[in-house]
């Protein structure tokens, strides 16, 4: 009734990569544009790379993501490299400038061991000097309270190129110290429910977050804790970081 292909078509039309609108894109393309290699690991279906390639990139670009319907959209592009994997099977020396890890993709690694091998992965995929940008959602601002049906901001109205009108609203199925389990649901508007799609999140402590990139060899370049680059503090809803493998 809706298939893994529908979830992902749903994903961009919920999530068109927009440096021009959306402040969190406006961050990232720019660091693509400028780098001559990248690397985004959990690239989804690909809407950043395929939209640097449009706007005249012209070096290597490679994306990642364990989700094979999200890189068969992705795969349209025919002169990107797609990988399907996750992020700690990023290949060793392949000598990007620059990693990202956007649309909260970080947050998919649930446990310390994920997190470290995703990191150690990563940071070997650099070039010396490389960065790597991305960032986790703040635990303190407990972003998960707002993702309920009860919630009117939460919920979305999409769609289809094929004229079927979609909506899509959150909700939590549990808390578990620093895992957030979610559900969403894809419904016609006369309520019928046509999936419920499910995934668990991880809420990283900025501490705790840097004693991993530490351990894993990276130097934090640059924190913020929102997409205006202001710093982070007690407000802030998100941990945006720079790391770099030292030269
Ligand atoms: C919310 S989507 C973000 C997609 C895209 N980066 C964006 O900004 O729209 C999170 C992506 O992370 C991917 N993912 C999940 N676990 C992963 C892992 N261990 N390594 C890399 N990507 C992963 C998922 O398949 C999904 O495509």
């Amino acid at each position: 009734m809706f298939s893994d292909a529908d979830a992902a078509a749903l994903y961009d039309l919920l999530n068109p990569w927009d440096p021009e609108s959306r402040p969190e894109d406006a961050f990232y393309f720019p660091l693509v544009m400028a780098a001559r290699s990248v690397l985004d690991l959990g690239c989804g279906t690909g809407t950043m790379l395929r939209l640097a390639r449009e706007r005249g990139h012209t070096g290597r670009l490679a994306g990642l993501d364990p989700d094979r319907a999200a890189l068969d959209r992705a795969r349209r592009r025919t002169d990107i490299d797609w990988i399907e994997a996750t992020a700690d099977r990023a290949q060793p020396g392949a000598g990007f400038e620059l990693a990202t890890m956007t649309g909260h993709a970080f947050q998919n690694l649930l446990t310390d061991r994920a997190v470290h091998d995703s990191l150690t992965a990563v940071r070997a995929a650099l070039r010396p000097g490389g960065r790597f940008a991305f960032e986790t959602r703040h635990p303190q601002a407990r972003a998960w309270e707002g993702w309920s049906r009860a919630n009117p901001d939460d919920h979305s109205e999409v769609t289809e190129p094929s004229g079927r009108t979609l909506r899509y609203w959150h909700d939590v199925s549990g808390v578990d110290g620093e895992i957030v389990s979610i559900t969403g649901t894809v419904a016609l508007p006369d309520g019928t429910v046509l999936r419920v799609l499910t995934e668990d999140l991880r809420f990283l402590a900025p501490d705790a977050l840097d004693a991993h990139l530490t351990a894993a060899g990276f130097e934090i370049e640059a924190r913020y804790g929102d997409w205006a680059r202001g710093p982070v503090d007690a407000a802030s809803r998100e941990i945006i970081t720079v790391a770099r493998r030292p030269a």
